[in-house]
């Protein structure tokens, strides 16, 4: 176990980045036998899907397209403020289309349904939803997750795309807060 000091918190090894790109590569597998045909775009949230998004479409072999877009949701450091902001960056039509969205992690969900309440009156043919990182014991909402690399638990993570206060998000393995302080 290693533990490794941001700002004033300790964080130790939780997932490895091994761990991580299995469960990418799976995800992709899935993804090249239902999507094939689809001609899917992949709508990527940044900032924290910015590595996931990048690993699985390595491994994502059927035709396709990727597009990044921005929606804030997480302020204040290690716990869920609510707080939802528009979509930017949506740069071309996405109408009659498959869209995908990647998430990082889905917390409470509040920020996948504003993603998918934002989407739906641009008319796209289906929207499926994908995230690197799921936690059950925090989702409040109804919306189908079509394709899941890791469920966690509830717990303040680190790394691989997702930051504390703005850092951490080039870590290469995932973190959990050490003693949840
Ligand atoms: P939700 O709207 O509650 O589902 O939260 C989604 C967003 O909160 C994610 O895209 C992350 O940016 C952030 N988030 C949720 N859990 C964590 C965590 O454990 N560590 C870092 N960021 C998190």
């Amino acid at each position: 176990m290693r533990t490794i000091k941001v700002l004033d918190k300790e964080f130790e090894t939780f997932i490895t980045k091994d761990k991580i790109q299995q469960a990418i590569a799976a995800v992709a597998e899935k993804m090249n036998n239902d999507l094939k045909d689809k001609d899917p775009i992949f709508l990527a949230i940044l900032n924290g899907s910015f590595l996931f998004a990048a690993d699985l479409m390595k491994k994502v072999t059927i035709e396709s397209e990727i597009t990044f877009i921005k929606v804030a949701s997480y302020h204040g450091g290690i716990s869920t403020t609510g707080i939802v902001k528009n979509l930017i960056g949506i740069d071309k039509p996405i109408s009659g289309r498959t869209v995908v969205i990647l998430e990082d992690i889905v917390d409470t969900g509040i920020t996948l349904e504003k993603i998918v309440a934002e989407l739906t009156p641009m008319n796209p043919k289906e929207i499926l939803t994908a995230t690197m990182l799921y936690k059950p014991e925090a989702y409040t909402k109804d919306i189908k997750i079509d394709y899941i690399g890791l469920v966690v638990p509830n717990a303040f993570l680190l790394g691989y795309g997702l930051d504390y206060n703005g850092k951490g998000r080039n870590l290469e393995d995932i973190y959990v807060l050490k003693n949840n302080h």
